[in-house]
């Protein structure tokens, strides 16, 4: 079967995901699949081959002409976090398409990565969020309207980002407008949510040999003031797995994350995170294209329950091609 394992993207997230896809590249057992590598930039879509020469991708039906000979893929390994690759743009281009991707489907995938929408649609069944506020890009800002909503310190973020680029913590009311234009840096829609303070848990939920799966649950304790882009990717926060909360803990976050998964009708990879405040888990969002670098943490998730990356990778794939 030819793999296309793509990677890149528009989006801050691009570094991150060109290592989540190389990992995949290299993991993937080269007698099963013809695991190719597929940059996608906002400038050109391209091929690379294994001696990094690079060939343009046909986007008419996503084929490549590699020294005269026409590759078309079998499936899509996604390893695009943000645009476009976890808001619906590729998933609706592959279902055109009818190309098979690991990733869950067009609607899902920009719903999701929509928070705003994604915890509005998940509060009715009994999911606890952050009080939040929501601000467009132009809309007049009134700083004492955001501060009676949400309290301070709160979270200011761009409503459809990842890897916390555009995130800042605030403490005070006047620092409001400086975490408004960084998130605006990132998306034309920000979300100003109250600070939970409590334990930080993510958790990760796979579709693995035709059924859901909860992974172990990982906890989160960063070094910084928040789990920012340098806790998550410079090693500046510990990662523990199993996540030190009790069993019961455990089974109730386990099974709000399930829970997730299947009211959204998610496939594929799922790592959803939450905050126990009051001992309540709180919801902060769903990534349907979580990392998969060797500092990610659905890996490890993995690992903990005896699933290997190879394995990891390759059920994602015979999923799609169910
Ligand atoms: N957005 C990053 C890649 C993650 O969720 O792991
Ligand atoms: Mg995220």
């Amino acid at each position: 079967k030819n793999v296309a394992i793509i990677m890149g993207g528009y989006s801050s997230e691009y570094e991150i995901s060109l290592k989540s896809g190389q990992v995949v590249y290299e993991s993937l057992d080269k007698n099963k699949y013809n695991a190719h590598r597929i940059h996608i930039f906002k400038n050109k879509w391209i091929f690379v081959n294994e001696l990094d020469e690079e060939f343009l991708v046909d986007k008419n039906d996503f084929s490549v002409l590699v020294n005269e000979i026409k590759i078309n893929f079998d499936c899509v390994f996604n390893a695009i976090h943000g645009s476009p690759g976890e808001d619906g743009f590729m998933q609706g281009y592959f279902e055109l398409l009818n190309i098979p991707h690991t990733s869950c489907g067009m609607y899902q995938a920009a719903l999701t990565f929509n928070k705003r929408d994604c915890l509005s649609t998940l509060k009715p069944y009994g999911i606890k969020t952050a009080a939040s506020y929501f601000v467009n890009l132009g809309d007049v800002v009134d700083e004492n309207a955001i501060v009676n909503k949400v309290g301070l310190p709160c979270f200011v973020k761009a409503n459809r980002a990842g890897s916390s680029f555009g995130i800042t913590k605030v403490y005070k009311t006047e620092e409001l407008q400086n975490a408004l234009d960084v998130a605006f840096k990132e998306d034309d829609e920000v979300i100003i949510e109250s600070f939970l303070d409590g334990v930080e848990v993510s958790v990760g939920v796979i579709t693995y040999k035709g059924e859901i799966k909860v992974l172990p649950i990982t906890e989160i304790v960063s070094e910084n003031d928040f789990f920012d882009y340098k806790a998550k990717y410079l090693g500046q926060s510990q990662e523990i797995t199993p996540a030190r909360i009790t069993e019961v803990q455990a089974e109730q976050v386990g099974s709000l994350a399930r829970k997730v998964y299947e009211v959204l009708k998610l496939k594929g990879f799922s790592r959803s995170e939450y905050i126990f405040k009051n001992g309540e888990p709180h919801l902060l969002e769903v990534n349907t294209v979580p990392g998969l670098t060797a500092a990610s943490i659905l890996p490890q998730q993995a690992a903990e329950a005896g699933i290997s990356m190879s394995d990891l990778f390759e059920n994602a794939i015979e999923e799609a091609l169910k």
